[in-house]
């Protein structure tokens, strides 16, 4: 990761301790749970899997996860609680695209990590090929917002998404049974937040 800004450097040491992130995080794990049929057979991915808040509340559904983050300090915090999931893990410091497409996937999971990526439909594309037949996405990530949901936007490259051209530019990269809810809310003293669940099948 040499010349490469962790930009959650100061956040990743206290990430865990919000428990409006915590909760955020379990809501979205529940609906996943509830949406997809998992099996301790399956291994999938946590893009941008941080401290791992929703790997902890998927691993108990599933044989493993691979946690894939670009920020050495938030995986430093995943690594710290390894023995504390209840499936295998492994940690990938990086992009997805580097480890397409030596392996395949079961389903892949996400959460609040999409408004940190560019090129959403360059990251559909690369879920789409990362997946088995049949693999899933589960990702979960702000409805638009009017940009006030971060105090410090540096990294952030979408103020929330718009369902209906998310589900668009998903069916242009090849999903189908593409499908959305409401995973949670997350309110702030000016106002609320609500969070999406879209799930697909490849
Ligand atoms: C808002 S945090 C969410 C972390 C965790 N999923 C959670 O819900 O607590 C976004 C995470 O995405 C990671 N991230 C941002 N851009 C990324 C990229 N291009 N590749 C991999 N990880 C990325 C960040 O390092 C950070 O850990």
């Amino acid at each position: 990761m040499e010349n490469k800004i962790d930009h959650f450097k100061t956040k990743s040491k206290s990430w865990d301790m919000n428990s409006r992130r915590v909760q955020n995080a379990k809501s979205i794990a529940e609906f996943i749970v509830k949406n997809i049929k998992l099996s301790k057979n399956m291994e999938i991915v946590d893009f941008g899997a941080g401290t791992g808040l929703l790997s902890y509340f998927v691993a108990p559904y599933v044989g493993k996860i691979i946690a894939i983050d670009n920020s050495p300090s938030m995986l430093e915090k995943f690594k710290e609680k390894h023995t504390d999931f209840a499936c295998d893990t492994e940690v990938f410091e990086g992009d997805l695209y580097e480890i397409y497409p030596e392996r395949k996937f079961d389903g892949i999971v996400s959460s609040m990590t999409m408004h940190h990526i560019e090129k959403i439909s360059a990251l559909f594309s690369i879920f789409y090929e990362t997946l088995k037949t049949d693999g899933f996405i589960a990702i979960a990530d702000l409805d638009t917002e009017d940009g006030t949901f971060h105090d410090d936007s540096t990294g952030v490259f979408h103020r929330g998404f718009d369902r209906q051209i998310l589900k668009e530019t998903a069916k242009k990269a090849g999903f189908k049974e593409i499908f959305f809810e409401t995973a949670s809310t997350i309110s702030k003293p000016h106002c609320e937040f609500t969070v999406f669940l879209m799930t697909a099948k490849k």
